[in-house]
Parts: C-alpha cells; sequence; structure tokens
C-alpha cells in the first residue's frame, strides 16, 4: 500500500520522544526519558523511551515499541494508519491513491464512524458560521454568552438546524453510509421508518478525544426554548467510538498546557471549560456533571499528578466535591479543592475575571482536599460524638487509599491535629483499613491471574491445532525418522518434542538470546574460527545473522518459535542489500508482528552478561556470545533427542535402532561438549 521508502522516511522522522510526549509527561532519566505509562494504571513511572534506540518500553506491562507501534496502540490504528498518521505530523505525503475503493469500504468501522463524526462536526460549524439560520440563531446565542471567534474555532462550536433531515440529507449527498449516521448517534430512525436529525435547533459541542478525534457531540438547547423542553443538553450514546467513562471534554485541547503547569482544573461543564480558556486558562477540562471513572483519572494522571477541583460553592458544589474523590488520591493524584465564591460557576467566574486574577484567586484560595474534608465535617459534626466518629471513619478512609506513604504520614499528622484525636489511633485504623484494602486487591488478583491463565491456555491450545494442521511438519519429521536410522538434528523432530508438552517450547528462552544478537548485531562480521567439528578450515569473517542460519542449516534445525525462524529467513534474504543494518531492518520491517518483537528484543536488559569476566565491550564478544548460544542450541536438541532415544529403547521392536542411534548421539554430545567448554550460559 504505502511504499518501504516513504515508511522508511516518516520512521525515521519520528522522532520517539517527540511522539510519546503528546500522550505522556516525559522527565528525563540520564539519556532516557520516563514517565507514566498510558498502557496500565501506573503509580510510578515505568514507561522507558530511549531516544537513541528509537523504541519505548513499559517494564511493567510490557507494552512497547517503535513510534509507529506506539501510534498503532496509542489511537488504536492498524499499520499503515499509524505510519500515516505520523506522516501527517511529520509532513511527508504518503500518496492516497493506494487506498483502493475496495479498501475504503474495508476501513473499519470505528474509523468510518470517526470519519462521519468528523464530517458532522465541521458541518454544524459550517453551519454556524454561514447558514443564515446558523448565523440568526446560532451564532447569536454564542455571541450572548460572550464566546469570541477564536473559542468557537478551537472548539469547533456549530448549530444544527431546526430540522429533521438537514443532516442527513446533507451527509448522504456526500456519500456517507446512513448506517454510521445512526451508529454515532447523529440520527436516529422514527417509527416509520425515517433518518431523523438527533440535535434540531441546538448548539453543537463536539466531544474531541485526547487525539483529536470526535467522539461525541453535546447538543444545547437554547435559553429561549428551554421552556417545555425536557433535556438542556442532549448527548451522543454510547457507541463503540464513544465511552462515556472514559473521556474528558476539552482534554485534546488541554493536554498540553496541563503537562506544563503540572495541573489541571476539573469542572463539570462545556461552558465552564470553553470560558475558562477563553479568559486564558487552558489546563482545564470537564466530566460533565457525572462522578470522575478511575479510566478518566487515569487519562489524567498521564500528564499530571496534580489536580484542582473547581466547584460552585453551593451545596451541591460541595457534595459534588466529595463524591468520587478517594479515587483520585487512590490513583496517587494530589488533590486540591476550591469552591467559588456563591453564585458563580467556573464560566461565570471567568467571564468577570482575567486569567491572572482567576489564577490568583485559585492560588490563594484552593485548598488541600483532606483538609477541606476534614474541616467541612468537622464544621457538620459540631460536638456531636456520633457524627465526629463517622466523620473520623471517613477521613481515615480517604488517607489510607493515597499510595505514598510520607504523603499519608504527613496527612495523619494534620488530621489528628484537627481532629483533636491520638495520632498513633488513626495510623493503628489506617493499618486496618489497608490489611482490609490488600485482601480485596489480592482477591482481584486472583481472578485476574485465573482469567490470564485461561486466556493463554485457550491461546495454546489454537496454537497447538495450528501445528495439527501444519502437516508438513509432522510428515516430514516421521519420514525422516523411518528412512534414515542416522539421527540428523532436524526441527522436525524439535518441533514434534516441544509439541508434545503444553507448554511453550522450552527452546524460547534461548532462541530468543539467539535473536536478540541477531537483531542487534547481525550485520556485524564475526571472524569464524577453525575448529575440528564439520568442514570449516580457514579463519573467514561472515555477517553474524549469516553465520547464525548457516550454523543452524548445517544440522538441519530450524528454530521452533515461528515468529524468529520468519525473521530469520528474513534477514538472510536481506542481507547482502546495500547499507543493510540488522536493528533497522526488522524494526521498520512492514510485517507488524516482526518489527514489534524487534523492539522487544531491542529493549530486552541483557541476560548473558551472567559471565562475570564481561569487561571487554560488547560487541567483540558477540561472536563468541553467538558461538556459544548455538552450540548451547544444539546441546539442548541432543538431550531432547537422548530422552526420545531412551524411550524408545524401551520398545522390544524399537530398542535395536534406538540403541545405534542412542550411541552416535552421545559421540556427538561428547564433541559438543568438548567445544561448550564450561557451560556459562544457560544452566
Ligand atoms: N449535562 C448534561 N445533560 C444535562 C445537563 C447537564 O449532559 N441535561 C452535563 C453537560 O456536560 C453540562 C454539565 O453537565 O455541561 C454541567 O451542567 P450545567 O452546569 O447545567 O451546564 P453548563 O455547562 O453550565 O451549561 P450552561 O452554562 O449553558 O447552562
Ligand atoms: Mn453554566
Amino acid at each position: 500500500m504505502i511504499d518501504q521508502i516513504t515508511i522508511d522516511r516518516i520512521i525515521d522522522a519520528a522522532n520517539i520522544v517527540d511522539v510519546v510526549s503528546e500522550y505522556v509527561t516525559l522527565r528525563r532519566a540520564g539519556a532516557n526519558y520516563k514517565g507514566l505509562c498510558p498502557f496500565h494504571d501506573d503509580k510510578t513511572p515505568s514507561f522507558h523511551v530511549s531516544p537513541a534506540k528509537g523504541i519505548c518500553k513499559c517494564f511493567a506491562c510490557g507494552e512497547g515499541g517503535n513510534a509507529v507501534h506506539f501510534i498503532m496502540k496509542m489511537e488504536q490504528l492498524g499499520y499503515f494508519d499509524a505510519i500515516k498518521f505520523l506522516g501527517k505530523k511529520y509532513g511527508i505525503e504518503v500518496e492516497e491513491k493506494d487506498i483502493t475503493p475496495e479498501q475504503r469500504i474495508q476501513l473499519n468501522e470505528r474509523e468510518a464512524m470517526f470519519n462521519t463524526n468528523e464530517w458532522a462536526s465541521l458541518y454544524y460549524h459550517k453551519i454556524l458560521k454561514e447558514n443564515p439560520d446558523g448565523v440568526a440563531i446560532g451564532m447569536a446565542y454564542f455571541r450572548s454568552r460572550g464566546f469570541r471567534d477564536d473559542i468557537i474555532e478551537k472548539f469547533r462550536l456549530g448549530f444544527s438546524l431546526d430540522q429533521y433531515e438537514a443532516l442527513s440529507k446533507a451527509a448522504k449527498a456526500e456519500g456517507y453510509n446512513p448506517d454510521y449516521l445512526l451508529k454515532t448517534g447523529l440520527c436516529f430512525r422514527k417509527d416509520n421508518g425515517l433518518l431523523t436529525d438527533r440535535y434540531r435547533g441546538r448548539v453543537m459541542f463536539p466531544w474531541f478525544n485526547v487525539s483529536g478525534k470526535v467522539v461525541a457531540f453535546g447538543g444545547r438547547v437554547l435559553d429561549s426554548r428551554t421552556k417545555g423542553v425536557s433535556q438542556k443538553y442532549i448527548n451522543s450514546p454510547e457507541s463503540n467510538i464513544y465511552n462515556k467513562g472514559r473521556e474528558l471534554y476539552g482534554i485534546y485541547q488541554a493536554k498540553k498546557q496541563i503537562a506544563k503547569d503540572d495541573r489541571v482544573y476539573m469542572v463539570e461543564g462545556y461552558t465552564d471549560v470553553i470560558s475558562m480558556h477563553q479568559c486564558g486558562i487552558e489546563n482545564v477540562v470537564a466530566n460533565s456533571g457525572t462522578a470522575l471513572t478511575e479510566a478518566q483519572i487515569r487519562l489524567l494522571h498521564r500528564y499530571t499528578n496534580n489536580i484542582t477541583l473547581l466547584y460552585d460553592g453551593d451545596e451541591a458544589g460541595i457534595h459534588a466535591a466529595l463524591r468520587g474523590t478517594d479515587m483520585l488520591l487512590a490513583e496517587g493524584m494530589n488533590v486540591k479543592i476550591l469552591l467559588l465564591p456563591d453564585g458563580d460557576d467556573p464560566d461565570s467566574f471567568a467571564r468577570k475575571h482575567n486569567a491572572t486574577e482567576f489564577r490568583l484567586y485559585v492560588e490563594e484560595h484552593q485548598t488541600d482536599f483532606i483538609i477541606f474534608k476534614t474541616n467541612l465535617l468537622l464544621k457538620d459534626a459540631g460536638r456531636d460524638p456520633l457524627k465526629r466518629a463517622q466523620l473520623t471513619q471517613s477521613i481515615v478512609y480517604s488517607i489510607s487509599v493515597i499510595p505514598d506513604e510520607i504523603l499519608r504520614a504527613a496527612y495523619v499528622h494534620e488530621c489528628a491535629e484537627l481532629l483533636q484525636q491520638d495520632e498513633a489511633l488513626l495510623l493503628r485504623e489506617i493499618a486496618k483499613n489497608k490489611q482490609a484494602a490488600l485482601e480485596q486487591l489480592k482477591k482481584q488478583q486472583t481472578i485476574e491471574q485465573d482469567r490470564q491463565r485461561r486466556l493463554e491456555e485457550n491461546k495454546k491450545d489454537g496454537e497447538n491445532k495450528n501445528d495439527e494442521n501444519n502437516e508438513k511438519n509432522e510428515n516430514d519429521g516421521k519420514n525422516e525418522k523411518e528412512d534414515s536410522p542416522t539421527p540428523p538434528v532436524t526441527s522436525e523432530q524439535v518441533a514434534s518434542a516441544s509439541a508434545q508438552s503444553a507448554v511453550p517450547s522450552r527452546y524460547h528462552g534461548i532462541e530468543r538470546m539467539i535473536m536478540t544478537l541477531i537483531v542487534r548485531y547481525g550485520e556485524q562480521p564475526v571472524n569464524i574460527e577453525s575448529d575440528n567439528i564439520g568442514e570449516q578450515n580457514a579463519e573467514h569473517a561472515e555477517r553474524l545473522v549469516k553465520y547464525a542460519y548457516s550454523d543452524l542449516t548445517n544440522d538441519g534445525i530450524t528454530l521452533c518459535t515461528p515468529i524468529y525462524n520468519k525473521m530469520l529467513n528474513e534477514a538472510i534474504q536481506h542481507v547482502e542489500d546495500e547499507n543493510f543494518v540488522c536493528s533497522r531492518f526488522f524494526l521498520n520491517n512492514p510485517d507488524i508482528e516482526i518489527s514489534r518483537e524487534a523492539a522487544n528484543l531491542m529493549t530486552e536488559r541483557y541476560q548473558l552478561a551472567k559471565n562475570n569476566q564481561m569487561t571487554v565491550p560488547e560487541e567483540t564478544m558477540v561472536a563468541e556470545y553467538i558461538t556459544h548460544l548455538l552450540l548451547d542450541y544444539k546441546f539442548m536438541v541432543i538431550d531432547d533427542e537422548l530422552k526420545q532415544c531412551q524411550q524408545r529403547m524401551n520398545d522390544p521392536l524399537l530398542c535395536q535402532e534406538a540403541m545405534k542411534q542412542y550411541m552416535e548421539l552421545s559421540e556427538i554430545r561428547r564433541e559438543l561438549a568438548h567445544r561448550l567448554g564450561d557451560r556459562i550460559f544457560i544452566q
């Protein structure tokens, strides 16, 4: 689809630090960078980025790869779409004519829904600015709220005409599939079967996800029509691309500033976000009046540890502030809270103040959440002992979920004073809570482990079935055994030996080490010394990957891990290419399975260094390592062969032949052992 040269150019241009920084706040750590992993619930920075290698990796969950893999995972894109995504970022043209009409049809459903939403957001936006009704009604409304043009652009605000089929007709005219109008919720079908616009006569707020794709809409009824209309806002239904609990309104426009300020303001509504941007405060998102979910908190946690909740100073605001905040604490966020002066919400407050005043007000009035809660409840409880006991429980709970020990201790100290309680007592209570939480966690972990194990088993079952289907492997192996009494050490036998058990081949580990060397140093010439086994005699230089390949194939061995086998064969075909560099060849490989595995191997911490004499620079040791690994490998194969022989010796029919074979194998084994010397590489 896209030619390799363009792919290479894009991958070369894609600076991994640059790409990852769009999603993760990175801090320098020596030559590398670290941040919170965006792929799992990470509380300490486990996500490492190596600009030198062009790869990233989470040392906790294992996710990672090169820039393309990162984007694939992050944006839920296929390989070529991820390449295009990066091409766009770096201004490298990817010829679109490559996409055939058939391929366009095959664009997966999510993609089609994103496209439809993107189109619709631009359609509503254009109506707002150019259609006479749009200008007279929609734009007039925004003006009455004081929204400036640049802000209307930034949030791509729009207007939906008060007609039943305005959008659906326009969409059809431009070739958009009605299915996706329904699936995105832009339209619905009436009982009479007619496709009907959902947001008639409303001003439109598109929701952009973190990477700027339109996942949903909110449509607000105009004030003049509020009477008799049951719902102020109509929002998109949940869909394949919109999970309300995972999105935050404004995250796309806010993410850079959140990372820069190392703080996010959390508000309730669309208009709060927009007015704050207009007044110059851009690190703000809204959760649309619902309690925060874990997914939303994690999304924010990628950019900052610090959150300030902004609420109206009324009763409802205060209650909203208390709701769901423990979850923020549990995720390791530092939570502050600010109640605005009575009667103001962030929207109205922002319209009365400029950014400096706003910030100053926040600086002066935001309170640490635990302290806020303690004081609030204390005031509520008065002298009522029962209430005071409940209050202590509640505070203790909030503190106990905080992951940071030092912070916890600080809070205990402070709250003990505020509550006029014994610090030791609070500590004991907290320990109790933590114990209970730990047990809960263990339970969950066991459940999760069980689930994972079942998944793995299912997968393995599937793989074994594939092996069975691959009749070539099996049959060839059997024929060979029958035809020739001499036991060539064959891959088929290795494969069948390993297929006997359900556990992954025991060769996997050593094959991984071999491939690690190949990925890193495959193009490097290694001097092959003459030796007694085989027909080599003079010393000569060969590329490492070729050496490994011929060494294995000479003994009739192919690697039993399918991906490694594939990688080795691919590399052999290209090893003579001009400027061949193994790491590059594998990392940029259009076969995503190959490039991903290469990235894994590149980030693997070196396990070969068990030998303490490793003072020589790695590179000069490489030839020796690979030689040892290959010998080691053969050693394992022979041992397996010997075991099988022994089994056959129990069978009177096979005994004689097996015995002969056993002797021959033992002889080879002795020679190998001699060459292997002290076996330092695997235990
Ligand atoms: N909301 C909603 N559906 C409603 C009411 C509210 O989805 N029927 C969500 C919206 O995301 C809204 C937020 O809750 O932005 C906060 O509600 P509210 O404060 O009533 O709305 P504002 O954003 O303040 O809107 P406006 O200032 O235009 O009244
Ligand atoms: Mn409001």
